[in-house]
C-alpha cells in the first residue's frame, strides 16, 4: 500500500508529492533560474490552516511545490527559494540573501572531488603515509557560521575531514585522519585553506561491525512471529490513517522529516481536533571538545542537511515486526528529476503490555486490558549517524514521540597516553569520541477542539510548614499561565515534575474544567554552549526547552528557512522577540529536547540505540479513562 501513483490526481491538499508533479514543476521553474542550477530539495507548500480546515472532498486541490537550490549567479548569492503552482503554472522565484540553500547531493560529490584533487591535501596525506587516495573517505561537514577568511561571503562552503578505508566495505570511521581539515570553497571550486594540526598515527583496529568480521557470533534468539490473521487494525487511504479513534495524515518534509497533520480523536460522534501539525522543526549536534577537529561542529541536520531527504528506503531492511504498511517519499535530484524513496514511512501495530488492570480481592474478580499502539516511523542516515523518529498513538489518547539514535559516533585518532577523557573518552585503542549533544526542536501546532488555545506551566512544589501543614508533608501543583511569547521561554525541571498544559478555555469537560493536553518532557538537557557562541546564535531554539509563539504562516523551521551558512539570529528567537500575547489564540509550542552524549566503549563500533522524546497526554480532554470501553483481550 504505497503513495498515490502517477496517474491519480491528489485527492487532498496534504497528499504526498508525486514524481509527475515534481518533474512538471521543476520543468516550469527551469527557464526562470540559471542554466547551471542544482536542486537541493522540494516540499509541498502546505495550504494555510484556514483553507485546510475549510477543505471538503471534491473541492479543487491546490498544489504548490517549493524548491530550494542554487544556480551560480554573478555575483554569487544564497540560491533560489521558488514556488511553483502546478495547477496554474505560476512560478515565483525569490533569491536567498541571508544564508544558503541547504546542502544537496551535488555539493557533497563536488566537495569530495575538489578535496581529493588538491595538491596540499595530497601532500598532507602522504605525510601520514597514505599514498593511495582511492579508499580515502572524505566527509564534507557543514561549515557552520564560521566563514573562513579565504572564502568570500556568498560562496557555498564545506569543511572536509578524511578517514582511511583499507577495503571498500570497511567501517569508514575506524581510522580518522587526525588533524587535517580542508576548507572547501564550492563556488570557486577549490580548497581555499588547509588546516593541519600535525600527524597522529592511524588507529590499529578495523572496527568492522558486519557479522562476518566478528570472531564469533552468540546463539541467535528464538523466532518470534507477530501475526495478524484477521488483518491489520488500521486503514491507510492515500496518506490518511485511521486506527482506534485516531485520525491523521502523514508526510515526509525535506527539512522537518516525518510530519503528522490534522491529528484528531473520535470521541463518541465527534471527531475532535488535537494538533494541526506536529514535526521536527530543526535540530543541532554541538560538540563540546576543545580539539580543533571538533569544536566548530554544530550540524543542523534538518535545516542544513535536509534530514527528510536522508530518509531510508525500508526495502533495504525494515526492522519492524508484524504486518507493515509503507508510504513512499518523493524527493528531487540535482537535475530536477524525481527520486522516489520506496517504503520510507513504516506503519504498524505493536502490543504494548498492560493498558489497565485491577484485581478486586473482595469480589475475587480481575479486569485486565492489553495495550496496543500504532507506530508511525522513519529512519534517516545523516553521514555517520542514524536517527529514527517514532510517533506512538495509544488507546488512551496519549501521543508520544521517541527519537532513536544509533550509527557511528564521531571520533578522533589519539596517540598513546594522550587521552582527555573529560572531553573525548576512549572508545577503542587510539580512538576517542568527543562529548556532544543532540538537541531536537519539535514544532507542535496545537488545535485543541479547533481553538483558541492557551498554555500554562505546572510545577509541583513543597509547602512551608504551618498550621495546615504541621508535619511538613504537603506539596501542591502550582499552575501559572504563560501569557506572552517571552514569558513562555521555559526550561525543563525534573525535580518539580514540570509540565506544560495546553487548554481550550471555550470548552469544558463534565467536571467543568477546560479540556487540555499536557506536554511531559523527558529528563532533557538544553544547549550547553555559551550564549555568545556561534551555535547559540545559529541554533537559538536550543537555548530553551519550551517556546510558545502565536501561529504565523510560514514559521516551520526553528533556525529559519535557510540556516546553511547563516550567521544566526533567525527563527524562533526572532519570531518571539515581539513578545506578543499567546492567550486564547492560535498557538504553537516548540519543544527542544535531547541527549548529552558521553561516549563509552560500548558505543563502538556501532552504538546501541539511545532514546529521547516527549509525551502528550490528555488532561481532562476526555470525561474519564477513554480506554475503559476496551473489550477484554482474547487470550
Ligand atoms: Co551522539
Amino acid at each position: 500500500m504505497n503513495a498515490p501513483r502517477e496517474s491519480e490526481p491528489p485527492a487532498h491538499p496534504l497528499a504526498p508529492l508525486t514524481a509527475t508533479e515534481v518533474e512538471r514543476a521543476a520543468g516550469l521553474l527551469k527557464p526562470r533560474i540559471g542554466t547551471q542550477a542544482a536542486f537541493c530539495s522540494v516540499a509541498l507548500e502546505e495550504p494555510s490552516k484556514a483553507s485546510l480546515r475549510a477543505f471538503a472532498p471534491g473541492d479543487n486541490v491546490p498544489r504548490r511545490l517549493r524548491f530550494l537550490g542554487y544556480d551560480h549567479p554573478d555575483p554569487p548569492d544564497g540560491g533560489f527559494d521558488a514556488t511553483v503552482d502546478v495547477g496554474t503554472s505560476a512560478v515565483d522565484v525569490r533569491r536567498i540573501n541571508a544564508g544558503q540553500a541547504p546542502i544537496g547531493f551535488a555539493d557533497v560529490v563536488q566537495a569530495v572531488r575538489i578535496t581529493k584533487a588538491d595538491a596540499g591535501w595530497q601532500a598532507a596525506m602522504r605525510r601520514r603515509g597514505i599514498n593511495d587516495f582511492e579508499n580515502v573517505q572524505v566527509d564534507p561537514w557543514p561549515a557552520g557560521g564560521y566563514g573562513h577568511p579565504s572564502i568570500p561571503p556568498g560562496h557555498r562552503a564545506h569543511r572536509a575531514i578524511s578517514f582511511l578505508r583499507e577495503h571498500k566495505t570497511d567501517n569508514g570511521y575506524a581510522r580518522p585522519v587526525q588533524g587535517l581539515i580542508a576548507h572547501v570553497d564550492l563556488t570557486a571550486g577549490r580548497v581555499a585553506h588547509l588546516e593541519d594540526h600535525g600527524v597522529v598515527p592511524l588507529p590499529p583496529e578495523h572496527g568492522r561491525y558486519d557479522a562476518a568480521s566478528q570472531p564469533a557470533l552468540r546463539e541467535a534468539t528464538k523466532p518470534l512471529a507477530i501475526e495478524q490473521p484477521e488483518g491489520v487494525g488500521f486503514t491507510v487511504r492515500g496518506n490518511a490513517v485511521e486506527w482506534q479513534n485516531w485520525h491523521f495524515r502523514v508526510t515526509v518534509h525535506p527539512a522537518n522529516g516525518l510530519a503528522l497533520h490534522q491529528v484528531a480523536y473520535r470521541d463518541g460522534d465527534e471527531c475532535r481536533s488535537i494538533l494541526h501539525r506536529a514535526a521536527l522543526s530543526d535540530m543541532v549536534v554541538p560538540y563540546g571538545d576543545t580539539n580543533p577537529m571538533h569544536r566548530w561542529k554544530h550540524v543542523l541536520d534538518a535545516g542544513e542537511a535536509s534530514i527528510g531527504n536522508c530518509v531510508n528506503s525500508l526495502t533495504l531492511g525494515c526492522d519492524c515486526l508484524g504486518e507493515i504498511r509503507y508510504l513512499d517519499h518523493v524527493a528531487v535530484k540535482p537535475d530536477g528529476s524525481a527520486r522516489v524513496v520506496e517504503n520510507a514511512i513504516c506503519i504498524h501495530e505493536e502490543d504494548y503490555g498492560i493498558l489497565w488492570k485491577h484485581h478486586d480481592g473482595h469480589g475475587q474478580t480481575t479486569e485486565t486490558r492489553r495495550s496496543r499502539r500504532l507506530v508511525v516511523s522513519t529512519f534517516h542516515t545523516v553521514g555517520n549517524y542514524e536517527y529514527g523518529f517514532y510517533w506512538y498513538f495509544y488507546l488512551d489518547g496519549t501521543l508520544q514521540m521517541e527519537v532513536k539514535l544509533t550509527g557511528i559516533v564521531g571520533v578522533s585518532a589519539v596517540a598513546d597516553g594522550e587521552t582527555r577523557p573529560e572531553f573525548a573518552p576512549l572508545v577503542a585503542p587510539n580512538v576517542a569520541s568527543p562529548i556532544h549533544q543532540h538537541l531536537f526542536c519539535f514544532r507542535l501546532d496545537f488545535d485543541l477542539d479547533g481553538g483558541p488555545n492557551s498554555v500554562s506551566e505546572v510545577n509541583v512544589e513543597p509547602l512551608p510548614t504551618g498550621d495546615d501543614n504541621p508535619d511538613g508533608t504537603a506539596f501542591h501543583a502550582f499552575t501559572r499561565a504563560l501569557r506572552t511569547e517571552l514569558e513562555a521561554r521555559r526550561d525543563a525541571d525534573t525535580a518539580r515534575s514540570r509540565s506544560w498544559k495546553v487548554v481550550n478555555q471555550k470548552r469544558v469537560n463534565r467536571l467543568g474544567t477546560p479540556v487540555g493536553y499536557r506536554l511531559l518532557p523527558g529528563a532533557t538537557p538544553k544547549l550547553l554552549a555559551r550564549a555568545n557562541s556561534q551555535v547559540a546564535e545559529r541554533a537559538g531554539f536550543a537555548r530553551h526547552n519550551l517556546w510558545v509563539t502565536r501561529y504565523r504562516e510560514g514559521q516551520l523551521c526553528a533556525a529559519g528557512d535557510h540556516p546553511n551558512l547563516h550567521p544566526g539570529g533567525a527563527g524562533l528567537p526572532a519570531w518571539s522577540a515581539g513578545d506578543e500575547s499567546i492567550e486564547d489564540t492560535d498557538i504553537v509550542l516548540w519543544h527542544t529536547f535531547g541527549l548529552t552524549h558521553l561516549p563509552r566503549p560500548e558505543d563502538w563500533p556501532v552504538m546501541p540505540v539511545e532514546y529521547c522524546g516527549f509525551t502528550l497526554q490528555p488532561v481532562g480532554f476526555f470525561d474519564r479513562n477513554p480506554a475503559i470501553t476496551m473489550p477484554p483481550s482474547h487470550q
